[in-house]
């Protein structure tokens, strides 16, 4: 590569931000997560990517320049769409501007025309290769990502049936077509050489080696039986998979990773992340720092709440690095 296109795809990095609005998005926390980035690592990995916030923030700095990038998440549609904009990106837009035209010219009645004639069906015929996560088509990316910018708060929720039915939003003038943006996020993922994995998160403790810097992000562990929001996917997450998840950070900081856990402060996540001494044992500190984030289950009410960030690593200062 030329140092000219080098240094365009570096301003282009340092420009790509997340393209998907995603519920428990960390944007708004990043300047308490970045005091946790490891000084040095081998490679990164992300199990629960969402809009993958933490990913464009590390990338915009220049900190994952030749590391190896493995990016997980167990939505299809979200890998999907990421791989679409990764290797696709001229289609992608092609297929989003007749979108964003259909929209100004139509609003909700041609949102619910998308929803219910084309990308649910198209979605139902592709269900194998889906499931298998070798399913990437800029069409069905262009509407995931047009269904996200103008639906009701962002949400990605799936009926019983496995069909996304999230109801319109109400926004004047959504953007749904960020051409600069999406380009970015697409040389971004290529000059990196991202790895996109659909699947588990439990699949990380085989994939990530030891000196790695990984990130998770799960879906909250709920404040209170009814208060919780944890329908990502169909199947939702349990406090046995929050229990798992405890026990895999624990065995990478025992491998000598590098871990990061957001997640909310809870009964159940202080008992597994605060009180417990195999936690402690295995180096792994809690703490709370304050969060706006949606504190009812559709998201439409905000709030200031504590949220822990679990890690290994030592915090810098604020500003300090
Ligand atoms: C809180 S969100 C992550 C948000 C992300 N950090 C961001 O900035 O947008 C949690 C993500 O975990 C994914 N997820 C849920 N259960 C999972 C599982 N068992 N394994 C891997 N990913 C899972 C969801 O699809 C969702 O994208």
């Amino acid at each position: 590569m030329t140092l000219a296109l080098e240094s365009a795809h570096e301003t282009q990095a340092a420009r790509a931000s997340p393209f998907l609005k995603w519920a428990g998005g960390k944007r708004q926390l990043l300047p308490q997560i970045r005091r946790f980035y490891p000084p040095t690592f081998t490679e990164y990995a992300e199990p629960f990517l969402g809009s993958g916030a933490v990913f464009f923030d590390l990338a915009s700095r220049g900190l994952l320049d030749g590391k190896r990038v493995l990016l997980m998440d167990s939505n299809p549609d979200l890998i999907a769409s990421y791989a679409a904009v990764r290797d696709n990106v001229d289609q992608v837009l092609a297929h989003l501007r007749r979108l964003a035209e259909g929209h100004r010219s139509e609003g909700s009645r041609f949102y619910y025309g998308v929803r219910d004639e084309r990308f649910n069906p198209i979605r139902r015929s592709l269900a194998r290769e889906r499931a298998s996560g070798t399913s990437e088509s800029a069409e069905l990316a262009a509407m995931m990502i047009y269904l996200n910018r103008t639906c009701f708060n962002g949400l990605f929720r799936l009926n019983a049936k496995g069909d996304f039915n999230t109801p319109a939003g109400r926004y004047t003038n959504p953007t749904i077509c960020d051409e600069a943006n999406l380009r970015n996020v697409s040389v971004v993922l290529q000059t990196l050489g991202v790895e996109l994995r659909l699947g588990d998160f439990s699949a990380i403790s085989d994939l990530a080696a030891p000196g790695a810097f990984v990130y998770f992000d799960p879906p909250y562990a709920p404040l209170s039986r009814t208060a919780n929001f944890t329908s990502y996917t169909a199947s939702g997450f349990s406090d046995a998979q929050q229990g798992q998840l405890r026990d895999l950070v624990v065995t990478l900081a025992e491998r000598s990773s590098h871990v990061l856990l957001s997640n909310s402060v809870a009964p159940l996540t202080t008992r597994l992340y605060e009180t417990s001494r195999k936690a402690r044992r295995a180096g792994l500190r809690p703490y709370r720092v304050p969060a706006r984030r949606a504190i009812n289950c559709d998201g439409s009410s905000r709030g200031s709440v504590d949220e822990y960030l679990v890690s290994n690593v030592d915090p810098v200062e604020m500003d300090g690095r």
